[in-house]
């Protein structure tokens, strides 16, 4: 079942999206050659706390830092560490937010300096996919509508979506019904409705859109070594559209 939110409830997680989205920022400023990964989760704990809040990640199954730092070939899901970040790579920054009982989620991806122009247009790609994602929301649409948006963006590029991982509802719980592939064809399943809060996140590959996990058991590379990108955001359906949820206003 697919819990639809209140007013109220919304306001709750955009509260919470806005400590996130001031996260990722702080984050951003701090991306440079030379820094620690785990200096990076740690900057993270410390100002998501606070702010009064939890940063979701840390405990869920087991994961032991508050924020994921996914580095060139890595999808989803590295784990900070020693790693030091260099010049030419591109870094996906996810993080959630738990507070007031709810859960925000976001993501984004950054340029180390100068990069490839592939690695430029896989970013611009993936942050683009998810712009018309959130843009085609709307009550009375079908979720798969805003799958098929993301996969045929994607594809007409060049690139890859990954299948093996999703978007979700989100809410009480980080992980809610419903499951949002970023791939698919319109008209199917789920109909959006006013009140729904989704974190919509396509992961966009250069290559392949096969995965492999590594034997940390969390990080998740693509299965040729190619770059990957990650963008989500948390959305609220509306009658209007998607109201943006994880923005720092
Ligand atoms: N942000 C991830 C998602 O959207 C969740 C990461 S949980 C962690 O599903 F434990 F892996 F960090
Ligand atoms: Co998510």
């Amino acid at each position: 079942m697919i819990e639809l939110k209140t007013p109220r409830e919304i306001e709750i997680i955009r509260k919470n999206g806005r400590i996130l989205a001031q996260t990722l920022k702080l984050l951003e400023e701090r991306i440079q050659p030379g820094i620690k990964t785990d200096e990076l989760d740690r900057l993270a704990e410390e100002f998501i706390r606070k702010q009064g809040g939890y940063p979701a990640f840390k405990g869920y199954r087991e994961y032991p830092n508050s924020i994921c730092v996914s580095i060139d070939e890595e999808i989803v899901h590295g784990i900070p560490g020693e790693r030091i970040i260099q010049e030419g790579q591109i870094v996906s920054v996810d993080v959630g937010v738990l507070k007031d009982g709810y859960y925000a989620d976001a993501a984004c991806t950054y340029p180390v300096g100068e990069i490839t122009d592939e690695a430029k247009k896989l970013i611009q790609v993936t942050r683009q996919a998810l712009e018309n994602a959130i843009g085609s929301v709307k009550a009375g649409k079908h979720l798969s509508d805003v799958s098929y948006v993301i996969q045929s963006f994607v594809e007409r590029n060049g690139f890859s979506v990954v299948r093996d991982l999703v978007g979700h509802g989100i809410g009480k719980k980080m992980h809610e019904e419903p499951q949002i592939p970023n791939y698919g064809m319109p008209g199917e399943g789920v109909v959006l409705k006013t009140g729904m809060v989704l974190a919509i996140e396509p992961m966009v590959n250069a290559g392949t859109h096969e995965i492999l996990t590594k034997d940390d058991k969390w990080t998740i590379v693509t299965s040729d070594g190619s770059l990957s990108a990650h963008f989500e955001h948390t959305v609220a359906v509306t009658e209007n559209g998607a109201r943006v949820l994880t923005l720092n206003e």
